[in-house]
């Protein structure tokens, strides 16, 4: 089910915080691309949000591990991957499917 999330995409480079069907997700717009993902880190219980993109990448604040932002794949190999959604765009309202 696509669920409407945002008004118009985040701006090149950010990540804006957004709940969907009671789970807290991020939405960021990554060298043009769109991407949604858990707003959790899969290592332990903070906000992703907190970290920064880096290349394709989201890097956590705590421990600096990150995450591929298409695929959820660690850095760690004893770490697990990070929950991506199906992101899309229609007109400028951000949909994901949860
Ligand atoms: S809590 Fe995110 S890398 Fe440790």
């Amino acid at each position: 089910m696509w669920i409407k999330v945002l008004d118009k995409a985040p701006k090149e480079g950010t990540m804006l915080a957004v709940t969907a069907a009671g789970k807290a997700l991020f939405v960021t717009l990554n060298n043009g691309q769109l991407y949604c993902a858990e707003n959790r880190c899969p290592h332990e219980d903070i906000a992703l949000t907190l970290g920064c993109l880096k290349g394709n990448r989201v890097k956590c604040s705590l421990h600096g591990y990150s995450f591929d932002l298409a695929t959820g794949e660690s850095s760690e190999v004893d770490v697990g991957a990070m929950q991506t959604y199906p992101v899309k765009q229609d007109n400028n309202e951000i949909y994901i499917e949860v």
